[in-house]
């Protein structure tokens, strides 16, 4: 082991995480929530009025670090994730991204028409620097307490919003261009590809000790079209991954919400996670694909508007469904708990401390026993 990787361990206090993704048998499930730095919290939501707007606070990295460390100040995470949001990318595209509020993303500049697809580029990474800053600063703030994930959009949801111009429900726009003229698609998939690759690594080498892509809309396209369209390019993002920085191993991530169908192919992307959402049963999950990927999730989010019973009650259901009846640390290693997409900005965020609270202690007790 060299000097910087020993360094490395000896810094990071809380690896679970990590080994969790290695599927090394762990002491208790790890578990993290995706947007959990986010609206739910009263200090989220002060700190943004003072940045004065969502990319305002994500385009400064003293803010970005300020909100990233926000959840585990209140509950006892196992992992941070970077402060920003997938559509950094195409902004820095030149699309022209604004956030109206109470509608979500829009940007200025969509890809409407051949002439805007042929003029499509990579982005400069010096445009995306902030986001890099906003990493070491995350780092240095967090001093090894637990690991800094890093993400970014898979090609195919980022392409969703950068042709619709913002979210959509039937994704009518880009989906017709997907069928019309494929050729268009593959031109933006390809260059958001390359694109995702070099932003992801850029994270690594900026810090981020773990990667995740988020394929947020996979889930909207036929079987055959998620193939060709989302899978393939998440593919040629993991080819291009770097898997190791400064003697560590970076594992990483693949998310499709609504893709439990897809499962072994995900698995077969080149991840060394899948992430799942609440529709799939874990258990059978991790009999089909456990042997190859640590598993991610998948609690229905809209289960913290529940009361504390019923909130531990499906926690502990999540961990038995992983377990499968058995006990001691293999029972549980390689899951990571999560919840099955973001966390509402209407959660109270005492139910949150309850779920967390929960998988700690009941994972403990079955890996003990
Ligand atoms: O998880 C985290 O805590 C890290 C930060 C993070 C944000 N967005 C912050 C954010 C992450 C990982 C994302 C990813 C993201 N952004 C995704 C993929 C994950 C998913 O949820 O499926 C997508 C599709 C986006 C695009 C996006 N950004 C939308 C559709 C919106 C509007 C959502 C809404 O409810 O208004 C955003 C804005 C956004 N990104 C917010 C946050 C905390 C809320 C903005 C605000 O403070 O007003």
């Amino acid at each position: 082991m060299t000097a910087q990787a020993l360094d490395g361990l000896l810094l990071l206090k809380n690896d679970i995480f990590l080994r969790a993704l290695r599927r090394e048998p762990t002491e208790y499930t790890p578990v993290w929530l995706m947007r959990q730095a986010g609206r739910y919290l009263p200090e989220y939501c002060a700190t943004r009025k003072r940045a004065g707007s969502f990319l305002g606070l994500a385009k400064n990295p003293a803010f970005a670090t300020e909100v990233s460390l926000q959840p585990l100040a209140r509950y006892e995470l196992d992992a941070a994730i970077l402060f920003s949001d997938i559509l950094t990318v195409p902004d820095a595209m030149g699309l022209g991204l604004d956030f109206v509020e109470g509608e979500g993303p829009r940007f200025e500049r969509p890809l409407r028409n051949e002439g805007d697809i042929l003029a499509l580029r990579e982005p400069d990474l010096a445009d995306l620097g902030y986001v890099f800053d906003a990493v070491g600063e995350i780092r240095r703030a967090l001093d090894g307490r637990v690991p800094l994930i890093g993400f970014s959009g898979s090609p195919w949801t980022l392409a969703c919003y950068m042709v619709e111009g913002g979210g959509s429900s039937d994704f009518r726009t880009v989906k017709t261009m997907l069928y019309e003229r494929p050729d268009l698609i593959h031109r933006v998939l390809s260059v958001n590809a390359r694109a995702v690759s070099t932003y992801l690594n850029a994270q690594i080498e900026a810090g981020a000790q773990a990667v995740m892509v988020f394929d947020t809309w996979g889930g909207a396209l036929a079987d055959g079209a998620f193939q060709e369209f989302s899978l393939r390019y998440i593919r040629e993002v993991f080819a291009h991954l770097k898997t190791e920085h400064a003697g560590e191993e970076i594992p990483s991530i693949v998310f499709t919400k609504g893709g439990g169908q897809w499962m072994e192919q995900l698995a077969d992307s080149g991840a060394s996670g899948v992430g799942l959402d609440w529709t799939v049963n874990l258990g059978a999950a991790r009999r089909r694909i456990g042997a190859q990927c640590a598993l991610q999730g998948n609690l229905d989010p809209v289960i913290l508007f529940a009361n504390e019973a019923a909130i531990s009650k499906a926690a502990r259901e999540v961990i038995d469904s992983y377990s499968d009846g058995r006990h001691g640390r293999q029972a549980i290693a390689g899951h990571v708990f999560n919840l099955g997409h973001g966390i509402s900005q209407f959660t109270p965020p005492d139910a949150v401390k309850i779920l967390v609270d929960t998988v700690h202690a009941y994972s403990a007790d079955l890996a003990k026993s």
